[in-house]
Protein backbone atom coordinates (compact mmCIF):
# COMPACT_ATOMS: atom_id res chain seq x y z
CA UNK A 1 0.00 0.00 0.00
CA UNK A 2 2.81 2.71 0.76
CA UNK A 3 4.29 1.69 -1.94
CA UNK A 4 1.27 2.25 -4.44
CA UNK A 5 1.01 5.62 -2.61
CA UNK A 6 4.38 6.88 -3.50
CA UNK A 7 3.62 5.58 -6.75
CA UNK A 8 1.13 7.74 -7.21
CA UNK A 9 2.76 10.39 -5.70
CA UNK A 10 5.31 10.15 -8.09
CA UNK A 11 3.01 10.11 -11.19
CA UNK A 12 1.09 12.78 -9.79
CA UNK A 13 4.17 14.75 -9.81
CA UNK A 14 5.54 14.39 -13.11
CA UNK A 15 1.77 15.06 -14.63
CA UNK A 16 2.09 18.72 -12.33
CA UNK A 17 5.10 19.07 -13.93
CA UNK A 18 4.80 18.22 -17.88
CA UNK A 19 1.63 20.50 -17.31
CA UNK A 20 3.46 23.48 -15.61
CA UNK A 21 3.26 25.81 -18.60
CA UNK A 22 -0.30 24.93 -19.07
CA UNK A 23 -3.73 24.52 -17.65
CA UNK A 24 -3.59 24.43 -14.19
CA UNK A 25 -6.61 25.22 -11.10
CA UNK A 26 -6.29 27.93 -8.15
CA UNK A 27 -4.46 26.39 -5.47
CA UNK A 28 -6.77 23.86 -3.44
CA UNK A 29 -8.98 23.43 -6.90
CA UNK A 30 -8.61 20.11 -8.93
CA UNK A 31 -8.26 19.97 -12.66
CA UNK A 32 -11.62 17.46 -14.56
CA UNK A 33 -11.25 17.31 -18.16
CA UNK A 34 -8.67 19.20 -18.63
CA UNK A 35 -11.16 22.66 -18.72
CA UNK A 36 -12.60 23.15 -15.61
CA UNK A 37 -11.86 23.14 -11.73
CA UNK A 38 -13.46 21.72 -9.07
CA UNK A 39 -13.38 21.98 -5.37
CA UNK A 40 -15.07 20.46 -2.62
CA UNK A 41 -15.87 22.64 0.56
CA UNK A 42 -17.27 20.65 3.68
CA UNK A 43 -18.66 23.29 5.33
CA UNK A 44 -22.44 22.58 5.43
CA UNK A 45 -24.05 25.76 3.75
CA UNK A 46 -27.29 27.03 2.57
CA UNK A 47 -27.38 27.16 -0.95
CA UNK A 48 -27.01 31.27 -1.29
CA UNK A 49 -24.07 30.80 1.15
CA UNK A 50 -22.92 28.30 -0.92
CA UNK A 51 -22.91 30.31 -4.05
CA UNK A 52 -21.67 33.05 -2.29
CA UNK A 53 -18.56 31.47 -1.40
CA UNK A 54 -18.04 30.10 -5.16
CA UNK A 55 -18.80 33.07 -6.59
CA UNK A 56 -15.89 34.88 -4.30
CA UNK A 57 -13.37 32.87 -6.39
CA UNK A 58 -14.83 33.66 -9.84
CA UNK A 59 -16.43 30.50 -9.84
CA UNK A 60 -20.55 29.51 -9.31
CA UNK A 61 -21.16 25.90 -8.23
CA UNK A 62 -20.31 23.15 -10.34
CA UNK A 63 -21.94 23.03 -13.90
CA UNK A 64 -22.24 18.99 -14.68
CA UNK A 65 -22.25 18.76 -18.13
CA UNK A 66 -21.98 15.00 -18.69
CA UNK A 67 -21.36 11.88 -17.04
CA UNK A 68 -17.47 12.56 -16.55
CA UNK A 69 -18.11 15.37 -14.91
CA UNK A 70 -20.88 13.38 -12.86
CA UNK A 71 -18.35 10.75 -11.98
CA UNK A 72 -15.50 13.52 -10.57
CA UNK A 73 -18.52 15.56 -8.75
CA UNK A 74 -19.42 12.09 -7.35
CA UNK A 75 -15.54 11.30 -6.12
CA UNK A 76 -15.16 14.77 -4.64
CA UNK A 77 -18.55 13.91 -2.56
CA UNK A 78 -17.51 10.71 -1.48
CA UNK A 79 -15.25 12.00 0.78
CA UNK A 80 -17.79 13.86 2.75
CA UNK A 81 -19.86 12.24 5.84
CA UNK A 82 -22.75 14.53 4.73
CA UNK A 83 -25.66 12.53 2.76
CA UNK A 84 -25.73 15.18 -0.22
CA UNK A 85 -24.24 18.41 -1.65
CA UNK A 86 -24.86 21.42 -3.51
CA UNK A 87 -24.75 21.61 -7.12
CA UNK A 88 -25.11 24.02 -9.93
CA UNK A 89 -28.43 23.60 -10.90
CA UNK A 90 -31.60 25.30 -10.46
CA UNK A 91 -35.65 24.03 -11.59
CA UNK A 92 -38.26 26.21 -12.18
CA UNK A 93 -41.23 23.16 -12.17
CA UNK A 94 -41.21 19.69 -10.80
CA UNK A 95 -40.79 16.62 -13.09
CA UNK A 96 -39.83 19.05 -15.91
CA UNK A 97 -36.45 19.27 -17.19
CA UNK A 98 -37.14 22.29 -19.56
CA UNK A 99 -37.33 24.32 -16.65
CA UNK A 100 -33.63 23.32 -15.21
CA UNK A 101 -30.78 25.68 -15.79
CA UNK A 102 -27.37 25.76 -14.97
CA UNK A 103 -25.31 27.96 -13.13
CA UNK A 104 -23.52 28.46 -16.37
CA UNK A 105 -26.52 30.10 -17.64
CA UNK A 106 -26.03 28.89 -21.41
CA UNK A 107 -29.30 27.43 -21.78
CA UNK A 108 -31.25 23.94 -21.02
CA UNK A 109 -29.77 21.25 -19.75
CA UNK A 110 -27.44 18.96 -21.93
CA UNK A 111 -27.19 16.20 -19.58
CA UNK A 112 -28.84 15.38 -15.73
CA UNK A 113 -28.92 12.32 -13.63
CA UNK A 114 -31.86 13.22 -11.53
CA UNK A 115 -33.15 10.31 -9.27
CA UNK A 116 -36.99 9.38 -10.15
CA UNK A 117 -39.58 11.48 -9.05
CA UNK A 118 -37.59 14.79 -9.74
CA UNK A 119 -36.95 17.56 -9.60
CA UNK A 120 -39.52 18.68 -7.21
CA UNK A 121 -40.31 22.20 -5.89
CA UNK A 122 -43.03 21.14 -4.12
CA UNK A 123 -43.63 21.53 -0.36
CA UNK A 124 -40.49 20.22 1.68
CA UNK A 125 -37.95 20.36 -1.77
CA UNK A 126 -37.53 23.49 -3.67
CA UNK A 127 -35.42 24.91 -6.80
CA UNK A 128 -32.46 23.68 -5.74
CA UNK A 129 -30.00 20.60 -6.41
CA UNK A 130 -28.24 18.19 -4.89
CA UNK A 131 -26.13 15.19 -5.55
CA UNK A 132 -26.32 12.59 -3.07
CA UNK A 133 -23.33 11.31 -1.73
CA UNK A 134 -23.18 7.23 -1.07
CA UNK A 135 -25.47 4.37 -1.48
CA UNK A 136 -27.62 3.08 -4.32
CA UNK A 137 -28.38 6.29 -5.00
CA UNK A 138 -24.88 7.96 -4.89
CA UNK A 139 -24.24 10.31 -7.84
CA UNK A 140 -28.48 10.98 -8.70
CA UNK A 141 -29.56 14.25 -8.21
CA UNK A 142 -32.54 15.67 -6.21
CA UNK A 143 -34.17 18.96 -5.09
CA UNK A 144 -33.68 20.31 -1.78
CA UNK A 145 -35.20 23.14 -0.16
CA UNK A 146 -32.27 26.26 -0.91
CA UNK A 147 -32.83 28.08 2.62
CA UNK A 148 -33.25 25.28 4.77
CA UNK A 149 -30.90 22.35 4.00
CA UNK A 150 -27.37 22.95 5.07
CA UNK A 151 -24.68 20.55 3.14
CA UNK A 152 -21.35 20.54 1.50
CA UNK A 153 -21.12 21.99 -1.65
CA UNK A 154 -18.37 21.76 -5.16
CA UNK A 155 -17.22 24.86 -6.89
CA UNK A 156 -16.25 25.27 -10.14
CA UNK A 157 -14.11 27.76 -11.66
CA UNK A 158 -12.16 28.11 -15.11
CA UNK A 159 -9.06 26.86 -15.27
CA UNK A 160 -6.35 29.14 -16.09
CA UNK A 161 -2.28 29.03 -17.34
CA UNK A 162 0.57 28.95 -15.15
CA UNK A 163 2.50 32.12 -14.33
CA UNK A 164 4.46 32.48 -11.17
CA UNK A 165 5.24 36.50 -11.94
CA UNK A 166 1.29 36.74 -11.70
CA UNK A 167 -0.46 37.48 -8.53
CA UNK A 168 -4.10 37.33 -9.76
CA UNK A 169 -4.56 34.76 -12.18
CA UNK A 170 -8.38 34.06 -13.56
CA UNK A 171 -9.06 32.32 -16.95
CA UNK A 172 -6.10 32.62 -18.83
CA UNK A 173 -5.39 36.35 -17.93
CA UNK A 174 -3.15 38.06 -15.24
CA UNK A 175 -5.14 41.21 -13.14
CA UNK A 176 -2.40 43.64 -11.80
CA UNK A 177 -4.58 46.68 -9.93
CA UNK A 178 -3.09 50.08 -9.92
CA UNK A 179 -2.39 50.45 -6.38
CA UNK A 180 -0.26 47.07 -6.31
CA UNK A 181 2.03 48.58 -9.18
CA UNK A 182 5.26 49.64 -7.43
CA UNK A 183 6.49 52.98 -8.29
CA UNK A 184 3.79 54.52 -9.55
CA UNK A 185 0.75 56.40 -8.66
CA UNK A 186 -2.65 54.08 -7.53
CA UNK A 187 -4.97 56.63 -9.24
CA UNK A 188 -4.56 58.17 -13.20
CA UNK A 189 -6.69 59.30 -15.90
CA UNK A 190 -8.24 57.04 -18.35
CA UNK A 191 -5.50 57.80 -20.99
CA UNK A 192 -2.69 58.18 -18.33
CA UNK A 193 -4.03 54.60 -17.05
CA UNK A 194 -4.08 53.03 -20.40
CA UNK A 195 -0.19 54.38 -20.79
CA UNK A 196 0.57 52.59 -17.72
CA UNK A 197 -1.02 49.51 -18.67
CA UNK A 198 0.63 48.97 -22.21
CA UNK A 199 4.11 50.08 -20.38
CA UNK A 200 3.62 46.61 -18.04
CA UNK A 201 3.09 44.63 -20.91
CA UNK A 202 -1.18 44.95 -20.68
CA UNK A 203 -4.40 46.41 -21.23
CA UNK A 204 -6.87 48.24 -19.71
CA UNK A 205 -9.83 45.60 -18.47
CA UNK A 206 -12.36 44.42 -20.44
CA UNK A 207 -15.42 42.55 -18.83
CA UNK A 208 -17.23 39.33 -20.25
CA UNK A 209 -18.82 37.26 -17.61
CA UNK A 210 -20.84 38.04 -14.44
CA UNK A 211 -17.82 35.45 -13.03
CA UNK A 212 -15.17 37.66 -13.98
CA UNK A 213 -17.40 40.54 -12.54
CA UNK A 214 -17.24 39.01 -9.00
CA UNK A 215 -13.36 37.92 -9.52
CA UNK A 216 -12.50 41.82 -9.73
CA UNK A 217 -14.51 42.33 -7.10
CA UNK A 218 -12.96 39.81 -4.75
CA UNK A 219 -9.34 41.42 -5.72
CA UNK A 220 -10.78 44.97 -4.08
CA UNK A 221 -12.85 43.42 -1.50
CA UNK A 222 -10.88 43.42 1.46
CA UNK A 223 -7.86 46.08 0.40
CA UNK A 224 -10.36 49.04 1.01
CA UNK A 225 -8.28 51.14 -1.00
CA UNK A 226 -11.42 52.46 -3.37
CA UNK A 227 -14.61 52.55 -4.19
CA UNK A 228 -14.40 52.51 -7.64
CA UNK A 229 -12.26 51.79 -11.13
CA UNK A 230 -12.21 52.38 -14.40
CA UNK A 231 -12.45 50.23 -17.11
CA UNK A 232 -10.68 49.98 -20.40
CA UNK A 233 -13.59 50.89 -22.00
CA UNK A 234 -14.29 54.42 -23.98
CA UNK A 235 -16.98 55.90 -25.84
CA UNK A 236 -16.34 57.50 -29.49
CA UNK A 237 -19.69 58.34 -30.15
CA UNK A 238 -21.83 58.87 -27.49
CA UNK A 239 -23.58 55.78 -26.48
CA UNK A 240 -21.51 52.88 -28.00
CA UNK A 241 -18.74 52.00 -25.74
CA UNK A 242 -15.79 49.52 -26.75
CA UNK A 243 -13.36 47.20 -25.21
CA UNK A 244 -9.68 49.55 -25.57
CA UNK A 245 -8.24 45.10 -26.07
CA UNK A 246 -10.01 45.16 -28.86
CA UNK A 247 -12.38 42.51 -27.48
CA UNK A 248 -15.68 41.50 -28.20
CA UNK A 249 -18.63 43.45 -26.57
CA UNK A 250 -20.67 40.51 -25.79
CA UNK A 251 -21.31 41.37 -22.13
CA UNK A 252 -22.77 44.26 -20.14
CA UNK A 253 -23.40 45.36 -16.62
CA UNK A 254 -24.96 49.20 -17.10
CA UNK A 255 -26.31 50.49 -13.96
CA UNK A 256 -29.43 51.28 -15.43
CA UNK A 257 -30.02 53.68 -12.89
CA UNK A 258 -27.28 55.91 -13.85
CA UNK A 259 -27.54 59.16 -15.26
CA UNK A 260 -24.20 60.50 -15.24
CA UNK A 261 -22.35 61.36 -18.44
CA UNK A 262 -18.66 60.36 -19.36
CA UNK A 263 -17.16 58.60 -22.64
CA UNK A 264 -15.28 56.13 -19.86
CA UNK A 265 -17.19 53.86 -17.66
CA UNK A 266 -16.63 53.14 -13.71
CA UNK A 267 -17.23 49.71 -12.15
CA UNK A 268 -18.81 50.36 -8.65
CA UNK A 269 -16.68 48.44 -5.71
CA UNK A 270 -18.91 49.54 -2.90
CA UNK A 271 -19.90 47.11 -0.09
CA UNK A 272 -23.55 46.98 -1.84
CA UNK A 273 -24.56 43.42 -2.37
CA UNK A 274 -25.20 44.72 -6.09
CA UNK A 275 -21.85 46.20 -6.62
CA UNK A 276 -19.59 45.74 -9.61
CA UNK A 277 -21.85 47.74 -11.94
CA UNK A 278 -20.64 50.24 -14.61
CA UNK A 279 -21.71 54.08 -14.63
CA UNK A 280 -20.12 56.36 -16.98
CA UNK A 281 -17.10 58.49 -16.15
CA UNK A 282 -15.71 61.52 -17.50
CA UNK A 283 -11.89 60.09 -18.80
CA UNK A 284 -9.97 63.21 -17.19
CA UNK A 285 -10.93 62.25 -13.65
CA UNK A 286 -8.39 60.47 -11.90
CA UNK A 287 -8.73 57.07 -10.67
CA UNK A 288 -7.86 53.83 -9.67
CA UNK A 289 -7.67 51.29 -12.47
CA UNK A 290 -6.60 47.90 -13.42
CA UNK A 291 -4.89 46.16 -15.89
CA UNK A 292 -5.20 42.83 -18.02
CA UNK A 293 -3.11 40.60 -20.06
CA UNK A 294 -3.41 37.31 -21.70
CA UNK A 295 -1.10 34.72 -20.32
CA UNK A 296 -1.15 32.60 -23.28
CA UNK A 297 -3.97 31.57 -26.23
CA UNK A 298 -3.55 28.25 -25.00
CA UNK A 299 -6.67 28.15 -22.52
CA UNK A 300 -9.96 27.21 -24.17
CA UNK A 301 -12.06 30.06 -24.10
CA UNK A 302 -15.63 29.22 -22.57
CA UNK A 303 -19.01 30.83 -21.41
CA UNK A 304 -21.81 31.45 -22.97
CA UNK A 305 -22.36 35.11 -21.41
CA UNK A 306 -25.47 35.89 -21.60
CA UNK A 307 -28.87 33.54 -20.41
CA UNK A 308 -31.05 32.62 -22.73
CA UNK A 309 -34.65 33.96 -21.68
CA UNK A 310 -38.13 32.84 -23.38
CA UNK A 311 -38.52 34.16 -26.76
CA UNK A 312 -39.59 37.69 -27.02
CA UNK A 313 -43.00 39.04 -27.70
CA UNK A 314 -43.91 38.47 -30.99
CA UNK A 315 -45.78 41.70 -31.35
CA UNK A 316 -43.47 44.59 -32.08
CA UNK A 317 -45.04 47.22 -30.38
CA UNK A 318 -45.30 45.71 -26.75
CA UNK A 319 -42.00 45.21 -25.19
CA UNK A 320 -44.05 44.43 -21.67
CA UNK A 321 -42.98 40.73 -21.58
CA UNK A 322 -46.92 41.43 -19.51
CA UNK A 323 -47.89 37.73 -18.44
CA UNK A 324 -44.53 36.08 -18.67
CA UNK A 325 -44.49 32.80 -16.77
CA UNK A 326 -40.66 32.72 -16.24
CA UNK A 327 -38.48 35.64 -17.83
CA UNK A 328 -34.98 34.74 -17.56
CA UNK A 329 -32.54 37.64 -16.68
CA UNK A 330 -31.01 39.90 -17.70
CA UNK A 331 -34.43 41.46 -19.19
CA UNK A 332 -36.32 44.36 -19.42
CA UNK A 333 -40.48 44.56 -18.48
CA UNK A 334 -42.97 47.23 -19.23
CA UNK A 335 -46.40 48.27 -18.16
CA UNK A 336 -48.82 46.99 -21.40
CA UNK A 337 -48.28 49.53 -24.09
CA UNK A 338 -45.57 51.72 -22.46
CA UNK A 339 -45.14 54.80 -23.19
CA UNK A 340 -47.62 55.01 -25.95
CA UNK A 341 -51.01 53.35 -26.24
CA UNK A 342 -53.29 52.44 -23.19
CA UNK A 343 -54.91 49.52 -23.64
CA UNK A 344 -58.14 48.31 -22.54
CA UNK A 345 -57.05 44.94 -20.80
CA UNK A 346 -54.24 45.97 -19.05
CA UNK A 347 -53.65 43.57 -16.08
CA UNK A 348 -50.54 41.80 -16.32
CA UNK A 349 -47.86 39.68 -13.90
CA UNK A 350 -44.51 38.57 -14.52
CA UNK A 351 -42.48 36.23 -13.42
CA UNK A 352 -39.06 37.00 -13.37
CA UNK A 353 -35.73 34.62 -12.57
CA UNK A 354 -32.06 34.05 -12.81
CA UNK A 355 -30.51 31.07 -12.67
CA UNK A 356 -29.31 30.09 -9.19
CA UNK A 357 -26.22 31.44 -9.05
CA UNK A 358 -27.24 35.17 -8.55
CA UNK A 359 -29.85 37.06 -7.00
CA UNK A 360 -32.30 39.00 -8.98
CA UNK A 361 -32.34 42.99 -8.56
CA UNK A 362 -34.92 45.18 -10.62
CA UNK A 363 -34.06 48.46 -11.57
CA UNK A 364 -37.07 50.67 -12.81
CA UNK A 365 -35.71 53.61 -14.77
CA UNK A 366 -39.24 55.50 -15.85
CA UNK A 367 -42.29 55.11 -13.62
CA UNK A 368 -45.87 56.62 -13.08
CA UNK A 369 -48.48 54.90 -12.08
CA UNK A 370 -51.99 55.46 -10.81
CA UNK A 371 -51.98 52.33 -9.17
CA UNK A 372 -49.35 50.16 -7.51
CA UNK A 373 -46.93 48.22 -8.67
CA UNK A 374 -46.73 45.20 -6.82
CA UNK A 375 -43.14 43.38 -6.48
CA UNK A 376 -43.12 39.69 -4.34
CA UNK A 377 -40.01 37.17 -3.15
CA UNK A 378 -40.31 34.00 -4.68
CA UNK A 379 -42.61 32.87 -1.70
CA UNK A 380 -45.16 35.74 -2.08
CA UNK A 381 -44.25 38.35 0.47
CA UNK A 382 -44.17 41.91 -0.86
CA UNK A 383 -41.23 43.59 -1.14
CA UNK A 384 -42.25 46.93 -2.62
CA UNK A 385 -45.37 48.66 -4.07
CA UNK A 386 -44.28 51.81 -5.48
CA UNK A 387 -47.09 54.21 -6.70
CA UNK A 388 -47.10 57.68 -7.99
CA UNK A 389 -44.55 59.87 -9.99
CA UNK A 390 -41.45 58.62 -8.70
CA UNK A 391 -37.77 58.63 -9.28
CA UNK A 392 -35.43 56.12 -10.68
CA UNK A 393 -34.82 53.08 -7.58
CA UNK A 394 -34.46 49.42 -7.26
CA UNK A 395 -35.40 46.70 -5.41
CA UNK A 396 -32.93 43.67 -4.63
CA UNK A 397 -34.90 40.44 -4.44
CA UNK A 398 -33.26 37.75 -1.56
CA UNK A 399 -33.28 35.06 -3.94
CA UNK A 400 -33.19 34.37 -7.62
CA UNK A 401 -37.04 35.05 -8.44
CA UNK A 402 -39.45 37.37 -8.53
CA UNK A 403 -42.91 38.07 -9.33
CA UNK A 404 -44.46 41.17 -10.30
CA UNK A 405 -48.33 42.59 -10.93
CA UNK A 406 -49.75 45.54 -12.54
CA UNK A 407 -52.97 47.06 -13.68
CA UNK A 408 -52.72 50.19 -15.44
CA UNK A 409 -56.16 50.38 -16.95
CA UNK A 410 -56.02 53.74 -15.89
CA UNK A 411 -54.64 55.05 -18.52
CA UNK A 412 -51.08 56.46 -16.71
CA UNK A 413 -48.02 57.14 -17.92
CA UNK A 414 -46.58 53.68 -16.92
CA UNK A 415 -43.75 52.28 -15.76
CA UNK A 416 -40.33 50.61 -17.35
CA UNK A 417 -37.63 48.76 -15.30
CA UNK A 418 -34.72 46.36 -15.96
CA UNK A 419 -33.30 43.23 -14.01
CA UNK A 420 -30.25 41.91 -13.91
CA UNK A 421 -28.63 38.92 -11.63
CA UNK A 422 -26.80 40.73 -8.59
C1 LIG B 1 -35.59 24.35 -23.48
O1 LIG B 1 -36.34 23.19 -23.77
C2 LIG B 1 -37.71 23.43 -24.08
C3 LIG B 1 -38.42 22.11 -24.25
O2 LIG B 1 -37.55 21.05 -24.38
C4 LIG B 1 -37.79 24.29 -25.33
O3 LIG B 1 -39.14 24.58 -25.62
C5 LIG B 1 -37.02 25.58 -25.08
O4 LIG B 1 -37.02 26.37 -26.23
C6 LIG B 1 -35.59 25.28 -24.65
N1 LIG B 1 -34.94 26.53 -24.30
C7 LIG B 1 -33.69 26.78 -24.64
C8 LIG B 1 -33.15 28.09 -24.17
O5 LIG B 1 -33.01 26.01 -25.29
C1 LIG C 1 -22.42 25.36 -19.77
O1 LIG C 1 -23.43 24.38 -19.88
C2 LIG C 1 -23.65 23.86 -21.18
C3 LIG C 1 -24.75 22.85 -21.10
O2 LIG C 1 -25.70 23.12 -20.17
C4 LIG C 1 -22.38 23.27 -21.75
O3 LIG C 1 -22.60 22.86 -23.08
C5 LIG C 1 -21.25 24.28 -21.69
O4 LIG C 1 -20.06 23.68 -22.09
C6 LIG C 1 -21.11 24.81 -20.27
N1 LIG C 1 -20.07 25.78 -20.17
C7 LIG C 1 -19.22 25.75 -19.14
C8 LIG C 1 -18.21 26.84 -19.11
O5 LIG C 1 -19.27 24.90 -18.25
C1 LIG D 1 -14.34 66.29 -17.56
O1 LIG D 1 -13.52 66.94 -16.62
C2 LIG D 1 -12.75 68.02 -17.19
C3 LIG D 1 -11.77 68.54 -16.15
O2 LIG D 1 -12.13 68.18 -14.86
C4 LIG D 1 -13.70 69.07 -17.68
O3 LIG D 1 -12.97 70.15 -18.25
C5 LIG D 1 -14.60 68.45 -18.72
O4 LIG D 1 -15.57 69.41 -19.15
C6 LIG D 1 -15.33 67.23 -18.17
N1 LIG D 1 -16.03 66.57 -19.26
C7 LIG D 1 -17.30 66.20 -19.17
C8 LIG D 1 -17.87 65.50 -20.34
O5 LIG D 1 -17.97 66.41 -18.17
C1 LIG E 1 -52.79 38.48 -18.04
O1 LIG E 1 -53.34 37.41 -17.31
C2 LIG E 1 -54.44 37.80 -16.50
C3 LIG E 1 -54.84 36.62 -15.62
O2 LIG E 1 -54.82 35.46 -16.34
C4 LIG E 1 -55.59 38.25 -17.40
O3 LIG E 1 -56.71 38.65 -16.62
C5 LIG E 1 -55.09 39.42 -18.21
O4 LIG E 1 -56.09 39.86 -19.14
C6 LIG E 1 -53.82 39.07 -18.98
N1 LIG E 1 -53.32 40.27 -19.59
C7 LIG E 1 -53.21 40.42 -20.90
C8 LIG E 1 -52.76 41.74 -21.39
O5 LIG E 1 -53.45 39.51 -21.69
Amino acid sequence: MPKLYSLFFLFFNLFSIIHASEIVCPSGFQLINQNKCLKLFSTNLKHLEAELTCTSYGGTLVNINNAIDNRAVSNLAASTSATSIWIGTFCFSSRDISTCYNDNGSGNLTYTNFAAGYPNVGEGYGGCVSMQTSGPTAGKWISAPCEVAGMPFVCEVPATVADPTCTHNYNGYCYTPSHEMPGSSPSASFFDAEKICFNGGSKMVSIHSKREIDYIREIYKDSEVTNQITLGAFSYDSDVFNWVDSSRWNFDYFDPLDMSFGDCLGMDLSEEPNSGMWTRVNCSTSNYFLCKRKITSTVPTKEAENLQGIPPNPDPFDFSHCNTTLYLAPGQITSLGYPISKPPAAYCTWKLATVGAYRLGIYFTDISVAKSVYIYDEYGNLLADPSGNLSPFKVLAPTNIMTITHDGSSGDHGFSATFLSY
